[in-house]
C-alpha cells in the first residue's frame, strides 16, 4: 500500500457485524467474559479496546511500524518512554524541546533518580560528549518546538547505535507524511496527536511507535499499569481526522512557505526559522531527510517582544492559542505560553527569546492569513 492509501484505509475493515465502514465507537468499560479464563479478544478498556485497537493499526502502519500505543495525551506518552528507564539512569535530551517536556523531566523525571543533560542535537560533537556510561536515552523532537532546529536523523541513529542506548524522536511537528524516524532506525517515535494527526482541535492524544517488541511490551505495561489511555471516542475522532492527513499536511506546507518568504521580505521583521527557506541553519539537512517542511514558522520582530506582543495582540483571523498542528491557523507565545515553566535563564540560554513568535499555519485561504499578518505587522 502506497503511503496515501495507507493513512485512508490501514487497519480499517468494514465492521464484521453490519458493514459500518467506519469502526465502532466502542464506548465500554468492560468486556463480559463468555467464561472463567476466556475472553474475545478484550477484557477492560484501560488495557485494550476495540476502537483504540483501530487507531493504533493506522498510526503503526502510516509510520513504518510494526507496534503503536495510543495514550490519553502526548505528554503521558512522553513520560512512558522516561518511564523505561530507572532510577541512576540518564537522558540526554535536545536542549530545544516543548516546554512540557522540560518541566516533565526536570520536575517529575529527575525526582525519580534519573540525570538530564540537555544538548543542542544539531552539534552531533555535542551530542556525542554528552553521553556517558550512565546515559540510556537520547530523545530528540525534529524540526523542535519553538525553534525549528533539525538533527541530523542518520547521525542521531549512530550515534545511539554507536552507544547502545534508545532512541527516542518526537516527530510531532514533521508528521509520518514528512518524516518517518523509524524508517532511519530509530527505536521509538512519538507524537502528540493533539496536532496534526487529528488535525481538528477536537482531542488531547499522543502515541509511541516502536518496531521493536521488548520494548512495546515495556510500554504497553506502563500505560495499562497507569492507566493513560485514550478514549474510544477521542479514538474514534483522531480517526477520523487522520484520514485527511495527507491532504492537509500538502496545504499547511503550501501556505507555510508562502507566509515564511512573506515574512523574510517584511521590513519589521528580524528574522524568520522556517525549515524550508533557504536561510534556515539546517535546511540542507531538512531537504534531504524530509519530503516536506510542515507548516510551523517562528519568528521575531526588529521592535522585539513588544512588538511581537502588539501583532499578537492585533491579528483577528490568527487564533492566539496554545496549540498548533490544527486546521485553524494559531499564533503563539513561546515565552509566556508553551514554554512558561522553562526557567528564564534556561530559555535565553537557547535562543528563546521573549520576542519570538510561533505560527502554526492552517489551511484557510493564504492570501487570508497573509492579509491579516500585514494588517497587525502595521500596528507593530
Ligand atoms: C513537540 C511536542 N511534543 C509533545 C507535546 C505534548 O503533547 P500534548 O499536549 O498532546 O500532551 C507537545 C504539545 O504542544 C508538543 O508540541
Amino acid at each position: 500500500m502506497k503511503f496515501d492509501t495507507k493513512v485512508v484505509r490501514a487497519g480499517i475493515e468494514p465492521d464484521p457485524t453490519t458493514g459500518s465502514i467506519l469502526p465502532p465507537i466502542y464506548e465500554t468499560a468492560t468486556f463480559v467474559l463468555p467464561e472463567v479464563g476466556k475472553d474475545l479478544g478484550f477484557d477492560y478498556t484501560r488495557s485494550s479496546n476495540p476502537t483504540r485497537q483501530v487507531l493504533e493499526a493506522n498510526l503503526a502502519a502510516i509510520d513504518n511500524g510494526k507496534y503503536a500505543i495510543s495514550f490519553a495525551s502526548g505528554m503521558s506518552a512522553v513520560d512512558a518512554c522516561f518511564k523505561l528507564l530507572t532510577a541512576g539512569d540518564h537522558i540526554v535530551c535536545g536542549d530545544d524541546v516543548y516546554g512540557g517536556v522540560t518541566r516533565l523531566l526536570d520536575n517529575v523525571t529527575a525526582q525519580q533518580g534519573l540525570s538530564i543533560t540537555y544538548v543542542d542535537t544539531t552539534n552531533t560533537d555535542a551530542v556525542k560528549a554528552a553521553i556517558t556510561s550512565e546515559t540510556k536515552m537520547l530523545w530528540i523532537e525534529t524540526p523542535t518546538n519553538p525553534l525549528l532546529k533539525v538533527s541530523d536523523m542518520e547521525a542521531m541513529v549512530k550515534i545511539s547505535r554507536d552507544a547502545g542506548i534508545l532512541l527516542g524522536v518526537d516527530a510531532t511537528f514533521a508528521t509520518p507524511v514528512f518524516l518517518r524516524p523509524l524508517e532511519f532506525g530509530a527505536d521509538i517515535v512519538m507524537h502528540s496527536t493533539t496536532k496534526y494527526l487529528a488535525g481538528h482541535n477536537q482531542i488531547i492524544g499522543g502515541v509511541l511507535i516502536t518496531n521493536h517488541e521488548h520494548v512495546f511490551d515495556k510500554m504497553k505495561y506502563i500505560q495499562k499499569t497507569i492507566g493513560a489511555v485514550s478514549s474510544p471516542f477521542d479514538c474514534w475522532l483522531n480517526l477520523s481526522g487522520l484520514k485527511t492527513l495527507h491532504l492537509r499536511m500538502k496545504r499547511h506546507e503550501e501556505s507555510a512557505l508562502q507566509i515564511a518568504a512573506f515574512l523574510e521580505a517584511h521590513p519589521k521583521i528580524d528574522r524568520v526559522l522556517y525549515p524550508g527557506l533557504p536561510s534556515h541553519p539546517q535546511h540542507a539537512i531538512a531537504k534531504a531527510q524530509m519530503s516536506g517542511f510542515s507548516g510551523m514558522i517562528t519568528f521575531e520582530l526588529k521592535g522585539g517582544t513588544e512588538a511581537g506582543k502588539t501583532l499578537m495582540n492585533n491579528v483577528q483571523l490568527c487564533g492566539l492559542a496554545e496549540s498548533l498542528g490544527s486546521v485553524e491557523t494559531m499564533i503563539t507565545h513561546p515565552a509566556s505560553m508553551t514554554h512558561v515553566d522553562v526557567p528564564v535563564e534556561d530559555r535565553r540560554k537557547r535562543g528563546l527569546t521573549d520576542g519570538i513568535v510561533r505560527l502554526s499555519v492552517g489551511i484557510e485561504d493564504v492570501e487570508d492569513i497573509i492579509l491579516d499578518l500585514e494588517k497587525a505587522l502595521e500596528k507593530s
